[in-house]
């Protein structure tokens, strides 16, 4: 028995590798100092040498697209081009032959756990003394340096645990029909202990959950303190609007949360055609949003407030510090940045399987709309009405604004209020993407 899930594992992957060899001979180029996913599969393929001409049958399939039965191949498309990988690559361990196997054994077992019935379980963690998780103590890091605890380059995939805690939430209430009735999908990223900023949002602008087009959630990590956990349980039970990935919240995981994110809407949300990310510290202006999403009719792009030009920070001393072993080039790719950004539905499923691919950035808005979303031909298009930054509370700035960043959960009832209060509403007319109205 054991010998010939062996086989058929052996089998699978090989047929992978070979629809790897098949394709993907668009010269996309890496971006900064990371190897981008055909550049990974550039070196399986080498590795590989010999089996092109089994990919024949399936060189037609595109893994990219939301196809037939995308989820089903690309687990293993996955799994199998990082197999590939840690064969050659020089940060990360080999792997021993046995403990090959027994992986493949698990990469299969858990696919066809996964995915012949509910999606209940997800892969078994691996077993630790296989990750190259690289700590800040084997890196020379200055007294005043922030404790990284990444700083050369690994793999997504090796650090990200799919899966979500979707306890009592009621996900058709989120996303009816996988989404393909909803004009908008709202996930707001939250810390754990930031219960207060929730209540705020949930009694403003988080009242327009209620439309049959509009769905919103707030997406959180994992926390090992057991009571902070329980009452984030009660809070869960009182609103079932709490998706929780299987990460340990913190700065650094960000990144994980925004690919915990994507992977939950590719799952339970996947027809959605608009996305926004955004955190518990921003106002929405969700009619303006949705006047703005109105009759659009575009695919691949993300919107927002469009950064150009950013320059890594290469001080070690800085929160957000960036080695040169991490990211190479003296600028990032234009993104989108991080408060508030707007995703067409399309490119979920790319992002997410991409996200996996690629070393692990903590800059979650530089990874996913600068470096993923330029290795992908994905366009990022600047709307003067995303702020993502503090504005003054007037009414007409108020609802010129889609995203106003920076505001404490007092606050959220003020915006709220000066945004519904027909009494207070703005007397200009405001056409999108007009130059912010200084004069309002
Ligand atoms: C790869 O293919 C070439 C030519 O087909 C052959 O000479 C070489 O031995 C192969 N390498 C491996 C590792 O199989
Ligand atoms: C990993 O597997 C090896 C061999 O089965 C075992 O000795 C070791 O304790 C495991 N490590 C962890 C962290 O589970
Ligand atoms: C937190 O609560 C969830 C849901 O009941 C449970 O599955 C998990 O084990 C808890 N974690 C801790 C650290 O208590
Ligand atoms: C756990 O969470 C509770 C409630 O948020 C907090 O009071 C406590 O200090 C936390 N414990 C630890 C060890 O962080
Ligand atoms: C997240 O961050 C914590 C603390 O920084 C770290 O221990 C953990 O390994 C990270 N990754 C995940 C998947 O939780
Ligand atoms: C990138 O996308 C644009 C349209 O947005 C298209 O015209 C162009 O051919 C694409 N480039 C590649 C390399 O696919």
């Amino acid at each position: 028995m054991r010998f010939f899930m062996f086989l058929g594992a052996v089998m699978i992957i090989t047929f992978i590798y070979a629809s790897f060899s098949a394709k993907e001979r668009k010269p996309l180029h890496s971006v900064g100092g990371f190897t981008m996913r055909h550049d990974i599969e550039e070196k399986v393929t080498r590795k590989i040498n010999g089996s092109n001409n089994h990919g024949k049958t399936i060189e037609n399939y595109q893994h990219t697209e939301r196809g037939i039965m995308p989820e089903k191949k690309n687990l293993v498309l996955v799994h199998s081009s990082m197999e590939g990988f840690q064969t050659f690559s020089a940060d990360l361990n080999p792997l021993p032959k046995s403990a090959e196997n027994e992986d493949i054994k698990n990469i299969i077992r858990n696919h066809l756990l996964k995915y012949p019935r509910k999606p209940k379980k997800r892969p078994r963690n691996r077993n630790q003394s296989l990750k190259p998780l690289t700590t800040a103590s084997s890196v020379k890091t200055s007294r005043a340096a922030p404790v990284l605890p990444v700083l050369t380059p690994v793999l997504t995939m090796k650090l990200y645990e799919t899966g979500h805690l979707n306890e009592e939430i009621d996900i058709q209430r989120i996303c009816t029909h996988g989404g393909s009735s909803l004009k908008l999908l709202i996930l707001i990223t939250s810390a754990q202990s930031h219960s207060m900023e929730r209540m705020s949002i949930r009694q403003t602008w988080m009242h327009y959950a209620s439309r049959r087009d509009v769905g919103m959630a707030f997406v959180l990590g994992r926390t090992t303190n057991a009571t902070l956990n329980e009452s984030i349980n009660q809070e869960n039970y009182i609103y079932g609007d709490m998706i929780r990935g299987n990460f340990i919240d913190s700065y650094f995981n960000l990144t994980l949360k925004t690919i915990s994110m994507l992977e939950w809407t590719d799952t339970h949300c996947p027809r959605v055609k608009y996305i926004l990310k955004t955190d518990d510290d921003m106002f929405i202006n969700v009619p303006r949003l949705l006047d703005f999403i109105d009759g659009k009719k575009d695919t691949r792009t993300i919107y927002g407030r469009l950064a150009k030009k950013w320059k890594p920070m290469r001080s070690n001393k800085l929160k957000n510090f960036v080695s040169h072993q991490q990211y190479r080039d003296a600028v990032y790719p234009p993104f989108t940045t991080g408060p508030a950004y707007l995703l067409t539905g399309d490119i979920v499923h790319e992002l997410y399987m991409h996200s996996l691919r690629t070393f692990y950035f903590q800059l979650e808005d530089v990874l996913i709309t600068g470096i993923l979303a330029e290795s992908l031909n994905i366009s990022r298009v600047h709307v003067d009405n995303f702020c993502n930054r503090r504005i003054i509370f007037t009414p007409c700035r108020i609802s010129f604004a889609i995203s106003v960043h920076m505001i404490k959960e007092n606050e959220q009832y003020n915006l709220w209020r000066k945004l519904m209060d027909s009494t207070l509403k703005c007397k200009v007319t405001i056409f999108e993407n007009q130059k912010h109205p200084q004069l309002l």
